[in-house]
């Protein structure tokens, strides 16, 4: 729905539109742009221009939502410009996910401010730096990145400090300035803040779990970038000699697509490097390797896209064990993803995954014993050694109120790791159940580890495993299969549209 009203004074023409994808925010359309920081009203961009825009103010408001309280001042710091130790060439650049989040800005050295009472989002830019112009070209203007931001006012970054003196000396009694760490607050203050560095983090981390329409489409485009890739590796694999080449393919088609950073290092293993989770050397032979297992996904506008794909290199799989474990693989990964609902515990489809490769690896032989012994035993976890899956969204492994499939780490301190008794798996007891908007990847995966065997036979789940016959799988290294899936309303949709089973293989022969 859009309204016009005319006749203001100053003959300031302002549209009032009502946002479709969110009814109660109003936005108005001003032509004349105004300085004073509480004129809020009249501040904000046309719908045309805010679909195709970070949905910043929004998730401004949300962690505000979260945070719990209606005054105080939210600071983030952008990424600096960072040269290399020891050198004049910068670090490429990376923006810090937490401002990006409240800010859509993509750029180094900006900051911003979130009024929470005034619902004030404020960007400050790097000011006019003539050698920076002549050498880099020119940051951007005040107007430029007004028009191109979901923000309310943008100001320069010399305009920081009094801005923060202006606020501190109006502040509602005992507002906190909400920060992600302490050392965050801007240098050179004379006057102190009245930080708070521990709510902010949860309250966004929170926000982030469940995505909005417009991270969902840049989701959604990170996975079409990777399908391209994908599919092109496919067709050219089996001209392929080295790992380096299937790195060199997923990238050209990737930058050639204007995805220019990738979501995470490319894993192209070939063989028994499959068995290596996060293998990167990415420069061996792919002479008689059984297989190779590419985990490679693009980034679009700093959100992920987390894909896997496993294949022989050509159209058919070269013996029953590569054939085998990959059956079993695509079983565990179909069935976790029909489960997929909101309510549904995540953890629950972990075990239910653990269960599939326990029938299938007593069928190979590979294991042997009661499935219900065996399961409590912890000796899948020798074969299936990762969590079923993550968020995916500004980060690869992306963060969110209470972990899906939280793993013990120190620095984790939002819950309580427990280990499953059910299979030892790096879980938690109280892991979140999936919401609507959550994506999630489902990336079950059976491998041969020859370090991971030779320390299970120390273990006492040893006797559960045949190591004669498992050895026999080592030189395949190992299988997954990985897709992005949201959770909708209904069920689940996938994201990942990049091939695989029949119609990956079909594409190597050429006959798709
Ligand atoms: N690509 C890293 C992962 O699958 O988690
Ligand atoms: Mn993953
Ligand atoms: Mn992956």
């Amino acid at each position: 729905m859009r309204v016009t009203s005319r006749g203001f004074a100053d003959s300031v023409e302002k549209d009032v539109i009502i946002n479709s994808i969110d009814s109660y925010h109003i936005r108005l359309a001003v032509q004349n742009p105004l300085s004073s920081p509480c004129d809020i009203s009249l501040l904000f961009k046309p719908i045309d221009q805010s679909a195709n825009l970070a949905q910043a103010k929004q998730h401004a408001r949300n962690v505000a939502r979260k945070l719990g309280v209606t005054h105080g001042l939210i600071f983030l710091a952008g990424e600096p410009t960072v040269n290399w130790r020891d050198s004049d060439q910068s670090r490429p650049f990376r923006q810090r996910r937490y401002f990006y989040y409240l800010s859509g800005v993509d750029e180094a050295d900006c900051s911003l401010t979130y009024d929470i009472s005034l619902d004030l989002l404020t960007l400050y830019i790097p000011d006019f730096d003539l050698h920076q112009a002549i050498w880099m070209g020119p940051t951007l203007t005040r107007e430029e990145a007004q028009d191109r931001y979901d923000v309310d006012r943008v100001l320069y970054s010399s305009s920081l400090k009094p801005e923060l003196a202006t606020w501190l000396s109006v502040r509602v009694q005992n507002s906190l300035i909400y920060m992600v760490h302490q050392s965050d607050s801007p240098e050179g203050l004379s006057f102190e803040l009245p930080i708070d560095s521990k709510q902010l983090i949860p309250a966004i981390d929170t926000a982030r779990g469940v995505k909005d329409e417009y991270e969902i489409r840049m989701i959604r485009q990170a996975n079409k970038i990777s399908d391209l890739a994908h599919r092109k590796i496919l067709q050219q694999i089996s001209k392929m000699s080295n790992e380096s080449e299937i790195e060199g393919s997923f990238l050209d088609t990737c930058i050639s697509h204007g995805a220019h950073n990738q979501a995470y290092q490319i894993i192209a293993a070939a063989g028994s490097n499959a068995a290596v989770l996060h293998y990167s050397q990415n420069n061996q032979t792919l002479h008689s390797k059984p297989l190779v297992c590419l985990d490679a996904g693009a980034e679009w506008s700093c959100y992920a896209s987390d894909v896997t794909r496993t294949f022989p290199l050509t159209g058919q799989w070269p013996d029953t064990y590569t054939r085998d474990v990959y059956r079993i693989v695509e079983r565990m990964q179909e069935q976790c993803i029909k489960s997929i609902r909101k309510g549904t515990r995540f953890l629950s489809l972990h075990n239910l995954a653990h269960d599939i490769a326990i029938d299938g690896l007593m069928t190979l032989g590979v294991l042997r014993g009661s499935h219900s012994e065996i399961r409590v035993s912890g000796a899948s976890k020798v074969f299936f050694p990762h969590g079923l899956g993550h968020h995916v969204g500004l980060e690869v492994h992306d963060v969110s109120g209470k972990s899906i499939m939280a793993y013990s780490s120190i620095e984790d301190a939002h819950y309580e790791p427990v280990i499953s008794p059910v299979c030892r798996s790096p879980c938690t007891l109280s892991a979140a159940l999936l919401e609507e908007g959550m994506v999630v990847t489902v990336e079950p995966g059976l491998y041969f580890s020859p370090l991971a065997l030779a320390n299970a036979r120390k273990q006492p789940y040893a006797k559960y495993i045949n190591f004669n016959i498992a050895a026999k799988y080592v030189p395949m290294g190992g299988v997954r299969i990985e897709d992005d899936i949201l959770v909708t309303a209904n069920g689940y949709e996938n994201l990942t549209t990049a091939p695989k089973g029949e119609a990956m293989l079909a594409i190597i022969r050429g006959s798709e």
